[in-house]
């Protein structure tokens, strides 16, 4: 199907979020028109950031408000527009048939506008790598594309976890599924990692995981990353980015996935570490990581450590279709440091001598 023209029109759904600001940000800067979903466009809280931008006060951008779970809440949005930039979260990962519903809401405005050629919709690295038995990380350590979890494994299910990797390739083959059916339109499922990078307004402070996670650190507190797995990083502004260009891509097909990651892993104790070699100016004290697993999982830590120090980060095919190249994690780190602090107003903990 036809690539997003230049200049043409793309709905963002999440466009208050960590991503889907950046995708609003990154659109914008290339002259596209975008209208932003949000749930409510009264809240400056959250909004107000969106409504700041240039493109806001030309008109190039529109803020809507629609909530994923009533049917019909994208029909007008949708009309006219050339792309559809699915990033939004949606309320219970862990409910399958309200997955399902949601992404057949969506699907139902597509075809309902009859303009739109592309659909970008974002899934996640958990679709990728979450296995209920992580010993499968050993069977087939290298992490690309066309590795799915074991979907069949009887500890794959929302009760152990795996809810939000599992409602993720719902959406995923939802989408591919009803672009097949369409001819119309293709689906193009982005698989972001672990977010870090500026935030835009204070609100995104608390939501992340992973900017809210550098935001308890810099109060003082942080913890171990579940199942001791190193972060696996991609610039926020490069994931938007990802997304942008999988809109624009002529060799992108229905149903293929891309992962956006850096391909760069880091322990937590060394990010840690990082901020005050990063931001010597800032005086800031590192927290010792806490471990809050359980004894069971503790004991653990060396093998898990050692299954995830043996995988193979790939990301060779995002980059020869889109041509993105992601920056180090050092650069994220300090941009998302720094705007929690201007942005998000947050007080790093001192040592005693820079308090
Ligand atoms: N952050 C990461 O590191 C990461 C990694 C992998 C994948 N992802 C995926 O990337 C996407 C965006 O993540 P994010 O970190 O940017 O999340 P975020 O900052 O929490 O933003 C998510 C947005 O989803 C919207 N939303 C939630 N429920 C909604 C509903 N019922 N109707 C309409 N909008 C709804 C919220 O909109 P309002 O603000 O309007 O209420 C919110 O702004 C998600 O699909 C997530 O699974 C994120």
């Amino acid at each position: 199907m036809a690539p997003v023209p230049k200049g043409g029109t793309v709905a963002v759904t999440g466009a208050a979020g960590f991503i889907g600001g950046w995708v609003v940000r990154r659109l914008l800067d290339k002259g596209y028109r975008v209208r932003a979903c949000v749930r409510n466009t009264d809240d400056p809280a959250r909004c107000g950031f969106l409504r700041a931008l240039p493109g806001h006060v030309s008109g190039r951008l529109t803020l809507h408000a629609a909530d994923l779970n009533d049917a019909g809440c994208f029909d007008d949005i949708f009309v006219g527009c050339h792309g559809v930039c699915h990033v939004s979260h949606v309320n219970d990962y862990n409910d399958a048939d309200a997955v399902q519903r949601i992404c057949d809401h969506i699907i139902a405005s597509v075809n309902a506008a009859g303009t739109v050629s592309r659909v970008v919709v974002t899934s996640s690295v958990a679709a990728v790598i979450s296995d209920g038995d992580i010993k499968e990380l050993i069977r087939r350590p290298v992490l690309y594309e066309d590795r799915y979890p074991m979907e069949t494994h009887p500890k794959f299910t929302p009760a152990r976890g795996f809810g939000y990797a599992r409602g993720k390739l719902i959406a995923q083959r939802a989408f591919a599924d009803a672009a097949e059916r369409s001819g119309q339109w293709d689906a193009i499922t982005c698989c972001p990692a672990d977010n870090v990078g500026p935030i835009q307004s204070a609100h995104q402070k608390y939501m992340g995981p992973w900017q809210s996670n550098i935001r308890t650190m810099l109060l003082g507190k942080y913890y171990q990353t579940p199942a001791y797995r190193p972060w696996m990083p991609v610039d926020v502004r490069d994931d938007a980015e990802s997304h942008v260009r999988l809109l624009e891509s002529a060799q992108v097909r229905n149903g293929e996935r891309y992962i956006a990651w850096s391909t760069e892993t880091r322990k937590v104790e060394d990010i840690c570490a990082m901020i005050p070699r990063l931001l010597p100016e800032l005086g800031f004290e590192p927290p010792a990581v806490t471990d809050p697993f359980p004894e069971r999982v503790q004991a653990r830590e060396a093998e898990l450590r050692s299954i995830w120090a043996g995988c193979a980060l790939r990301n060779d095919r995002i980059r020869a279709v889109t041509g993105v190249q992601f920056r180090p994690f050092e650069e994220s780190l300090m941009d998302c440091v720094e705007s929690l602090i201007a942005i998000g107003k947050v007080r790093p903990r001192r040592t005693a001598a820079a308090a």
